[in-house]
C-alpha cells in the first residue's frame, strides 16, 4: 500500500499574527496593497509559480483586440473546457458580470471585476503554506480555485491571491484500505482530480467512484460528501495533516458535506471505490403538443404522473436527472446501477402504464430508448459526458431540495408551483431524483455534515433561466430580483422542511445558513473557528462567511 509518498511535504507553521486586523482585505490601487516587489519574493518562494492574471477576454478589448482570437472565444464562452486551463479563469456569468467577457463591446475596458489578481500554480503542500502565510501577512483575501465551476463564484475574488489546485492530479489505488471505520477497496485523489479522470482511473482497475455527472467537475474539494475514508489538509495555520473518523475527527465530519472553501485547503482525498457492475440506462420525453389532447393541462398531468411514480424507482436505487419547461418535459437519464436494460425496463413499467393511460402517451410517444452498458464508465463516456461536456452555467439559478414527504403530503402543490414559475418560458427546472438511504445505497464511512434534509429528498432541483451567451444582459439583474422574491418564495412555500444543495442554489438564498446547512450550522461554525481562528478563508456562502462583507469598491471586510 502506498499512501503520502505523493503528497509528502514538510509544512512550516505560520507564525501566529499578532498584529491588529486590519478592518478590509487590501485591493489592487489601496495604499496598503503589496509593492511588486513583495510579491517577487513569495513568486521566489513558490518556485517561480505566481501567476498575474490577465483576463482570457482581454482579446475582445482595446488596446489588444485580436478579432480572429476573440471570434474564437465568443464561440467557446461558457464551456468548461476553455475556461478549466487558465488558472483565473470561473464559469459563473454572475460573477463574471461584465468585466471581461467577449460579448461587450470592444471599446469597454478589460477590467478584473471578481478575477483574482494572483495566483499560485500549485504544486504541493508548501506552495499553500506559502500562499496562506503570504495573504495573512499582507492582508491579502485568499481564495482557492480548482476548476471554477461554482456558481456562486466561491472559487474567485476581486483582488485575491489565489491557489490554484487544478495541477494536483496524483492518483493512487489502495487495493485494501484498512481502519476501524471501512476496509476495502479506494483511490486517493490529489485535489485537482476531475469526475472524468477518477472515474477513468478507478474503471482501470475494475472500480467505480462517486462523481458528479459532468465529467470536468472537481471530486476532491467541492464536492464530495459521504464516501471520504480520510481528508489530506493545510489548514489556515499552515498545519499539514490528515482528518480522519479517529483523528482530527471534527475536521472529517465538516469536510466531508460541510462545503467548500473554508475549513482548509484540501491536498488530497482518499475515497472509498466499487465493483463495476452493469448499469441500466432509459430516457424519454413530452411535450404539450405530443400529450394526449394537447392541451396544457394534460401535459401537466403528465408530469404530475412523473413525479408520482419515480420514488418507486428511486426506492430502489435508481436516480434521474431531467428538465421540465413551460411546455416540455425532457429525461436526459434514467440510471439504475447493478441493473441491466432489462431490468430497468420492468422497473419502469407501473410508471409507463401510467402515462400511457393516463395522459395518452403511449413508449413510441415517448420515444423511449435504453442505453445500458457492462459498468458506469461506459456509459458515461459513451453517452452522458459528451452530452454534458458543453455544459454551461447560467447567470440566474437557485435551488431546492423537495423532500419525500413534501410530494407525499401536497404532490399537486408542488406541480401546481412548477407551472407558476415556469410559465412565459423564462424559468425552468432542471432535477435530479435520488433517494440518498435507499435499500441498495451503502451507508457513508462515518457521520458526516450532509445537510440533515438530503436523506429525506426525493429530487434536488435547481430553477435557472433560459439564456445564452450573446443574449442581452439587460434582464438579468431584474430577472435574478424575480427569483429572489417571487420563484424561491413559491417553491419554498410548497416544499417546508427542506433546504437546498449549496453547490447549486442562489447566493442571495435567504435563511442560508440554515436552507444550506440546517442544524449542523454551529457546529461547523465552531470547527471553521478552531482550524481558521482568523478566518483567513472566505467563500460566499460558505460556513463562517458572515464574518466578512463587500463594501461598495468590492474589498472584502470584517462585518
Ligand atoms: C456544468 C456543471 C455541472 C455540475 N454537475 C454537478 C453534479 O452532477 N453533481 C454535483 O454535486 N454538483 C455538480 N455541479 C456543482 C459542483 O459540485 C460545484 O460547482 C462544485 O463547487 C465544483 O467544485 P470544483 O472544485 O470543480 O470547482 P471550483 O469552483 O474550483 O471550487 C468550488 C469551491 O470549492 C472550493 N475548493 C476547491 N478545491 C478545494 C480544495 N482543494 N480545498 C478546499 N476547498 C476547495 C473552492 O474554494 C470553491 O469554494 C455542477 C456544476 C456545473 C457548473
Ligand atoms: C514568477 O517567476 C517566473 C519565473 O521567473 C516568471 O516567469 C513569472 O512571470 C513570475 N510571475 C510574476 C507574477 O511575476
Ligand atoms: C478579422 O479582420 C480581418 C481584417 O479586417 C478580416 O479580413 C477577417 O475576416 C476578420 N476575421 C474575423 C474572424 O472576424
Ligand atoms: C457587478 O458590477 C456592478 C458595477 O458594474 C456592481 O455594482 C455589482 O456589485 C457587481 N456584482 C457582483 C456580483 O460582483
Ligand atoms: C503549472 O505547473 C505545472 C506543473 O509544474 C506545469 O506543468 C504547468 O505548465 C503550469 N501552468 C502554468 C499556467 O504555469
Ligand atoms: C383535454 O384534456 C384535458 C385534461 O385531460 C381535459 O380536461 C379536456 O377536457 C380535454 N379536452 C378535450 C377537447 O378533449
Ligand atoms: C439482466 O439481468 C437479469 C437478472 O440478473 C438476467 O436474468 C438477464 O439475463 C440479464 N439480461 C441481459 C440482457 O443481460
Ligand atoms: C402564481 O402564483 C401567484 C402567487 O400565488 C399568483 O398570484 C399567480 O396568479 C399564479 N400564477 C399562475 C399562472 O398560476
Ligand atoms: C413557453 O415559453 C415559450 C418561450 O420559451 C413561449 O413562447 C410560450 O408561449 C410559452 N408557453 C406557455 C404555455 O407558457
Ligand atoms: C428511500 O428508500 C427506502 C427504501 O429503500 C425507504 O425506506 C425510504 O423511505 C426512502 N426515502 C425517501 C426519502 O424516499
Amino acid at each position: 500500500m502506498k499512501i503520502f509518498t505523493l503528497f509528502g511535504v514538510a509544512s512550516t507553521a505560520l507564525a501566529a499574527t499578532t498584529q491588529q486586523l486590519a478592518a478590509c482585505r487590501y485591493i489592487p490601487g489601496d495604499r496598503g496593497w503589496p509593492a511588486v516587489s513583495v510579491w517577487d519574493r513569495l513568486n521566489t518562494t513558490v518556485g517561480g509559480r505566481l501567476l498575474v492574471t490577465n483576463p482570457l477576454a482581454h482579446s475582445c478589448h482595446d488596446p489588444t483586440y485580436d478579432n480572429v482570437t476573440c471570434a474564437t472565444l465568443k464561440h467557446q464562452w461558457g464551456q468548461p473546457a476553455l475556461q478549466i486551463p487558465y488558472a483565473a479563469e470561473f464559469l459563473s456569468p454572475w460573477f463574471q458580470n461584465q468585466s471581461c467577457v467577449p460579448f461587450t463591446d470592444q471599446s469597454t475596458p478589460c477590467k478584473l471585476g471578481n478575477y483574482a489578481s494572483y495566483s499560485i500554480n500549485v504544486t504541493g503542500s508548501s506552495d499553500i503554506v506559502a500562499g496562506s502565510s503570504f495573504a495573512q501577512q499582507n492582508n491579502v483575501r485568499l481564495t482557492i480555485k480548482n476548476t471554477g465551476h461554482d456558481e456562486n463564484g466561491k472559487g474567485t475574488g476581486k483582488g485575491a491571491l489565489s491557489l490554484w489546485t487544478h495541477n494536483l492530479k496524483d492518483k493512487n489505488f489502495i487495493s485494501a484500505y484498512r481502519s476501524s471505520y471501512y476496509n476495502g477497496p479506494a483511490v486517493q485523489l490529489g485535489a485537482g482530480v476531475q469526475g472524468e479522470e477518477a472515474a477513468t482511473f478507478a474503471h482501470q482497475y475494475g472500480f467505480r467512484v462517486v462523481v458528479g455527472s459532468c465529467p470536468t467537475v472537481g471530486v476532491v474539494g467541492g464536492y464530495t460528501q459521504g464516501e471520504a475514508t480520510q481528508w489530506e489538509v493545510v489548514t489556515a495555520t499552515g498545519e499539514h495533516l490528515v482528518a480522519t473518523p479517529q483523528q482530527h475527527a471534527d475536521l472529517y465530519w465538516a469536510l466531508s458535506g460541510g462545503g467548500p472553501g473554508t475549513y482548509g485547503v484540501v491536498v488530497s482525498m482518499t475515497t472509498r471505490v466499487f465493483p463495476d457492475q452493469p448499469v441500466g440506462a432509459a430516457s424519454f420525453s413530452f411535450s404539450v403538443a405530443t400529450t394526449g389532447n394537447g392541451s396544457e393541462d394534460a401535459y401537466w398531468q403528465a408530469v404530475t404522473t412523473f413525479h408520482a411514480q419515480m420514488p418507486l424507482l428511486l426506492d430502489q436505487g435508481v436516480y434521474t436527472t431531467y428538465s421540465v419547461m413551460n411546455n416540455s418535459f425532457s429525461i436526459y437519464a434514467v440510471v439504475a446501477p447493478s441493473h441491466n436494460d432489462t431490468e430497468l425496463t420492468t422497473l419502469l413499467a407501473p410508471m409507463l402504464t401510467a402515462l400511457a393511460q393516463h395522459d395518452g402517451l403511449a413508449p413510441q410517444t415517448l420515444a423511449l430508448q435504453t442505453s445500458g452498458a457492462s459498468n458506469i464508465y461506459d456509459l458515461l463516456a459513451a453517452d452522458l459526458w459528451p452530452a454534458l461536456s458543453g455544459a454551461s452555467l447560467v447567470p440566474v439559478m437557485g435551488g431546492r431540495l423537495v423532500t419525500r414527504a413534501n410530494l407525499d403530503t401536497n404532490l399537486a402543490g408542488v406541480i401546481q408551483a412548477m407551472r407558476n414559475i415556469t410559465q412565459g418560458g423564462t424559468f425552468y427546472f432542471a432535477c435530479t431524483g435520488i433517494n440518498t438511504t435507499a435499500g441498495q445505497v451503502v451507508p457513508p464511512v462515518a457521520d458526516n455534515a450532509v445537510l440533515p434534509a438530503w436523506r429525506d429528498t426525493s429530487f434536488s432541483c435547481i430553477v435557472g433561466v433560459a439564456w445564452s451567451w450573446g443574449d442581452s444582459w439587460d434582464p438579468i439583474p431584474a430577472w435574478q430580483r424575480e427569483l429572489l422574491d417571487r420563484v424561491l418564495p413559491t417553491f419554498e412555500a410548497v416544499t417546508p422542511d427542506s433546504g437546498a444543495y449549496l453547490n447549486e442554489a442562489n447566493y442571495q438564498q435567504q435563511n442560508w445558513q440554515q436552507q444550506f446547512y440546517g442544524k449542523n450550522y454551529p457546529r461547523l461554525r465552531a470547527i471553521k473557528k478552531r482550524y481558521d481562528p482568523n478566518d483567513l478563508l472566505y467563500a460566499v456562502s460558505a460556513v463562517g462567511s458572515e464574518a466578512w462583507k463587500a463594501d461598495a469598491k468590492g474589498r472584502l471586510c470584517r462585518a
